[in-house]
């Protein structure tokens, strides 16, 4: 028992964004994405601040590599800016110089045994595509995105064996079509840059798109290169666990519900080619429907199921009980509330975010909920992390002595090894993020990092969390090598 849960392996890594962490939203050829448009607009981002640098990544990449290096990893998880490889999509020529930024980065972390996880879309893509025919709203999306893909492949796919088509697509459809925090910032009533949009059925849309598009994509590479190049293609969704709030039948029903709404909501059309029984009875004819043609591409299918888990919600049912506004309470949302509280107590530790909370017992579940409903499908953790605001008056020792990321981190990464002894078929985990970095509508205002940035210098210094971290893993090998 005292032999790591972990197989030799296993990758061990951080996760990082293109937008949320390139910067050089220009440099050499890059167009314009969706994110540059959005955070330009006054009013957006918290902070009033945008992507434009974010922590310089393009260009610092190698010192960056060299802080991985330190750390023992096996692999970092990053995103390619659709932008900088074809500025406007098949309407235009692929950027030389975006393919020489990427080729440099894979080189650069092999030479130094780091495994490439590539996300092919991690929220940003280019402005050009939303403003020729509306974005992830169009059926046209679904073969640029596999044109895209298929681009990539062909460039990189000798040295990427990780393929994620999309992260979190949830967030991506509810956000840009229903709350409107997201581009292209459409929601059901008018805020800020906010427009009207159809809120109720605009987010399936959406997410049908993405979830075809990810089939158009999985099937480029089975018939063109995987064969050719041995990797393997996944994608990478928004984990939170649900706990009933009750014993009550009818909370744990709700809490499925929630469970369907955001998750099997892209995993069930993937793996068995149609969308989850409670979706379609809740929001009947509100939800698309898979031709005989798009269920032909779906059997393409999927090689590992990527899993961003952070937190847990309770759950209440809001068919038959009244419920207070939040999360979850209408029909679009699956009748099911969230909240973060039982009789006044909190489900874990409460965080500086509203969305954290502590309970790593909700890892061990969410793995093993999917290892059971998904015949246990390989599976990533393809992140997990812990966030706090950016305190003003922190001096930079403050900063670094990051205790509360330290106990998070350890008690989930137990409590993860804790389902891998179970029998799930877990092969990586990614800690989110390497370095702090631009944390979308909040900016700048929330560290994440397991290293420090100083914004006005853009520094790197290793916070207590990076060399715990770096601790775990030298042990994991230890006790594999036993
Ligand atoms: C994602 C994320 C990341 C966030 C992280 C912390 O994949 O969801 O949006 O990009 O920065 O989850 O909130």
């Amino acid at each position: 028992l005292d032999h790591s849960p972990f197989p030799s392996n296993f990758l061990f890594g951080t996760a990082s964004s293109s937008y949320q962490f390139e910067g050089a939203y220009l440099s050499d050829g890059k167009g314009l994405s969706n994110w540059d448009a959005y955070s330009h607009k006054p009013g957006n981002i918290i902070d009033g601040s945008n992507g434009d640098v974010a922590v310089d990544h393009y260009h610092r990449y190698l010192e960056d590599i060299d802080l991985m290096v330190n750390l023992g990893v096996n692999s970092y998880r990053f995103s390619i800016s659709w932008a900088r490889i074809l500025p406007k999509g098949t309407f235009g020529d692929v950027n030389l110089g975006g393919i020489d930024f990427y080729n440099n980065l894979i080189d650069a972390l092999l030479r130094k045994g780091i495994q490439p996880f590539v996300t092919l879309n991690h929220f940003d893509c280019p402005q050009e595509l939303e403003d020729k025919f509306g974005g992830w709203l169009s059926p046209t999306i679904q073969e640029e995105f596999a044109y895209f893909a298929d681009i990539c492949f062909k460039f990189f796919g000798d040295r990427v064996k990780y393929w994620a088509t999309f992260n979190e697509p949830n967030i991506q459809a509810v956000k840009g079509y229903r709350t409107g925090e997201f581009p292209p910032s459409r929601c059901s009533s008018p805020f800020g840059n906010c427009t009207r949009g159809d809120s109720e059925t605009e987010p399936f849309v959406a997410a049908h798109n993405i979830i075809l598009a990810h089939a158009a994509s999985v099937q480029v590479y089975r018939t063109k290169y995987q064969k050719e190049q041995g990797g393997t293609i996944g994608i990478v969704l928004h984990a939170c666990w649900f706990e009933p709030i009750s014993n009550s039948k009818l909370d744990k029903l709700a809490a499925e519900r929630a469970q369907s709404f955001f998750f099997n909501w892209f995993l069930d059309p993937i793996i068995f080619g149609k969308y989850p029984a409670e979706m379609d009875d809740i929001l009947g004819p509100i939800l698309p429907e898979f031709s005989s043609n798009d269920k032909e591409i779906l059997k393409s299918g999927l090689d590992f199921i990527g899993i961003n888990q952070y937190t847990t919600f309770y759950v209440q049912d809001c068919i038959s009980s009244i419920c207070e506004p939040g999360p979850g309470v209408t029909k679009t949302e699956g009748f099911s509330r969230q909240c973060s509280e039982k009789d006044g107590v909190h489900i874990g530790e409460p965080t500086d975010l509203e969305w954290l909370n502590v309970y790593p017992q909700g890892m061990k579940k969410m793995v093993s909920y999917v290892k059971d409903r998904y015949n246990n499908t390989p599976m990533f953790i393809s992140e997990n992390g812990y966030g706090e605001k950016n305190n003003p008056n922190f001096t930079l020792e403050e900063f670094l002595h990051d205790v509360k990321r330290v106990d998070y981190m350890a008690r989930y990464l137990d409590a993860l090894s804790k389902a891998a002894r179970k029998g799930a078929d877990v092969r990586g985990y990614f800690a989110w993020s390497l370095l702090d970095n631009f944390e979308w509508t909040f900016g700048y205002t929330i560290r994440f990092g397991l290293h420090h940035v100083d914004y006005a210098t853009l520094k790197r210094t290793p916070k207590l969390s990076a060399s715990w971290y770096k601790q775990f893993i030298a042990k994991q090998k230890d006790l594999t090598l036993m």
